[in-house]
């Protein structure tokens, strides 16, 4: 049985005020709950929040939202993963954000997983189709724009993740799958669609590692995610919990989420 699992990633938001009230308020409603939930602010938000949840209940936890492979040298602007090591427990890697703004490719993401490893971080490393809906070709409402087939290209992209990754590592991996078309978009995937899009990348881990270790691994969804929809995905035995973006900066829905998820809603 996979232990559900629930993360905010704030992205580039919050003041120092705003998520010293959110990871409070957090930190107080979700402790009596049978899953781990995980915090992702901003870079400069982690000491004081690691502070914060200095005495909190052992299943909420503080993640990155990137970090750089090398442990230190001439890198403006990089934090390394030594850096983070004891500050945090989880590092999110390979978002699309990242990708697409950042130009990362799947070799820098494998290189950044390893060095998690490394240093004893948990990557949640994110997979799922670049293709954004065109205006002409969104549709309202729930699913897979219409247009738009599952690209092998996440397959590979898991693939190349996990280059070389020992078995001992690869059932500590967590994945999410981020398709881009679903990012902030208010078009979340159906939980049917990301069930059997997230047993696939389940069997790519299986070709590998063999099914049973392919069995322990949390595969979880992510794409506009909210209190009213979470239903859809925490129900599928296949989906492990998600990944939520917006909605994780306002804390009485990222409650409801985790509560949700906790079967205490
Ligand atoms: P939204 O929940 O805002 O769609 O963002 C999802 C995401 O990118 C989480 O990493």
């Amino acid at each position: 049985m996979r232990r559900p699992l629930i993360i905010g990633n704030w992205k580039m938001n919050t003041t120092l005020a705003d998520a010293t009230v959110l990871t409070t308020s957090i930190k107080n409603n979700v402790s009596d709950l049978d899953i781990d939930v995980v915090l992702c602010p901003p870079f400069v938000w982690l000491y004081p929040m690691a502070e914060i949840l200095e005495k909190a209940p052992k299943n909420i936890h503080l993640g990155a939202q990137n970090m750089w492979f090398a442990e230190k040298g001439a890198m403006t602007g990089e934090v390394s993963p030594s850096m983070l090591k004891g500050l945090v427990k989880y590092v999110i890697l390979g978002h699309s954000e990242r990708r697409s703004h950042f130009q990362e490719k799947d070799d820098l993401i494998n290189d950044k997983i390893h060095a998690a490893f490394e240093n004893n971080l948990t990557p949640i490393v994110c997979v799922g189709e670049h293709e954004k809906m065109t205006s002409e070709k969104s549709k309202k409402g729930p699913g897979r724009p219409p247009h738009l087939e599952v690209k092998a290209d996440i397959y590979r992209q898991l693939k190349s993740a996990l280059e070389g990754i020992s078995r001992e590592n690869a059932e500590k991996l967590i994945v999410a799958y981020e398709p881009v078309w679903a990012i902030g978009t208010g078009n979340a995937a159906t939980g049917a669609y990301a069930a059997e899009v997230i047993g696939k990348l389940r069997g790519v881990i299986a070709k590998k590692y063999g099914q049973e270790l392919s069995e322990r691994v949390r595969i979880l969804y992510g794409g506009s995610v909210d209190s009213d929809n979470i239903k859809e995905f925490i129900y599928q035995p296949e989906i492990d919990g998600v990944l939520v973006g917006g909605v994780s900066l306002k804390a009485k829905e990222f409650i409801k989420i985790c509560r949700e998820a906790g079967g205490k809603e």
